[in-house]
């Protein structure tokens, strides 16, 4: 594995952004530990309040995790207290801000040094997401909104937890410039392919056969996979259904990423509320949109970093689309500078098919070349 600095990311180790940290169904008063940007933090739901907490794992007393403990009474008895929580070891409390609030044997007053990092978190999607900044800033994007989440014709976003795959994030992010893998890798029959970049926000669009997720002689397979940001893919897909793929991935360590996959799907029987039927089907679609994915995702697993690809007539925009990844690497002060020759949208040279104008409405402003 590579790690930020030998991509030429740019200034900081781990991007900025919002990312993934847990689905929002397992955060429970049960703490977990969890490990993200190469650090490990604690993450539980407040009794009180009902809302996730996400703070710097290490008691500033003796340095203990707060939420890898199974043993001690504290931890048996449940170390959540209100929107509180308690260190195994000697029992400090901390509260949802980060700072203690409770040192159970000591009379004197608590140094104001007995305080944890607490991260921004929100959830969104059925997921949490936490807002990591190496410049300490407010977000200055919002999480997508999907309207069909409150459409009862839609089967709900179900996740499927892939874990820890040993790749730089940069290999995953490559994937939305990658017209050349679709074919080998998928089955594709690719029509059209084009990427677009503005601001926080990368597209592809793709049409064409799919010999994972669609039939012979069946509808084209058109997508509209967008990045908000740098970690999280919603791909807009119809074809045999109407469906939302969900990718979300977090860098665990610099050069490794967990990743989650997930779909939603509009009643495949065309109910105007889905039902368990739909619910079935959905679920078969999701398994067959989970092997496309593992098609991309062994092929991570096992190949050495691209640090300089041999790019060649017909590759995707990689350069185009890097270039842009590095805005999340680098000062906000940047942003505009790096993104001046990255905006607009982009195809291959020879891939000359253009998306039917109902999917495309944005005109093509320029064809890039990759030499
Ligand atoms: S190490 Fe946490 S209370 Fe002592
Ligand atoms: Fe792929």
């Amino acid at each position: 594995m590579a790690t930020s600095r030998e991509y030429g990311l740019g200034e900081f180790t781990f991007p900025r952004g919002w990312f993934m940290v847990a689905e929002s169904a397992k955060v429970t008063d049960k703490p977990m530990g969890v490990k993200y940007f190469g650090q490990e933090f604690a993450l539980y739901r407040g009794k009180e309040s009902g809302r996730v907490i996400l703070l710097d794992a290490y008691c500033p007393h003796m340095g203990t995790h707060l939420a890898r403990n199974s043993t001690s009474y504290v931890a048996q008895d449940g170390p959540v207290e209100g929107d509180s929580i308690r260190c195994p070891y000697h029992a400090w409390r901390f509260g949802p801000d980060g700072k203690c609030n409770h040192i159970p044997y000591s009379n004197g007053p608590i140094p104001p040094a007995a305080k944890v990092r607490s991260w921004p978190v929100k959830e969104h999607l059925g997921a949490v997401f936490v807002w990591h900044d190496p410049e300490g800033g407010e977000p200055d994007y919002e999480l997508p909104v999907i309207p069909e989440c409150s459409d009862p014709s839609w089967v709900p976003l179900a996740f499927d937890d892939l874990g820890v795959v040993e790749s730089h994030t940069q290999e995953i992010v490559d994937n939305i410039t990658d017209v050349a893998h679709f074919g080998p890798v998928h089955g594709s029959i690719t029509q059209y392919f084009e990427n677009e970049f503005k601001g926080h926000i990368a597209v592809q669009r793709m049409g064409g056969g799919h010999r994972t997720l669609t039939t012979a002689g069946g509808p084209m397979l058109e997508t509209e996979a967008v990045y908000h940001g740098p970690s999280l893919l919603i791909t807009k897909m119809s074809g045999t259904h109407d469906s939302y793929i969900y990718i979300a991935h977090t860098p665990v360590e610099d050069g490794s990423a967990y990743v989650w996959h997930g779909l939603m799907v509009k009643s495949p029987t065309g109910q105007p509320q889905y039902t368990a039927e739909d619910t079935e089907i959905a679920r078969q679609y999701q398994a067959m949109a989970l092997a496309a994915f593992a098609q991309d995702f062994e092929v991570w697993r096992h190949k050495r970093p691209c640090i300089k690809g041999l790019f060649v007539q017909g590759d995707g925009a990689f350069l185009k689309q890097r270039a842009w990844y590095k805005q999340f690497y680098n000062p906000r002060a940047m942003k505009r500078e790096l993104l001046q020759a990255v905006e607009g949208v982009h195809r291959a040279r020879g891939m000359d098919g253009a998306p039917p104008e109902a999917v495309k409405p944005v005109p093509v402003a320029a064809e890039e070349v990759v030499s």
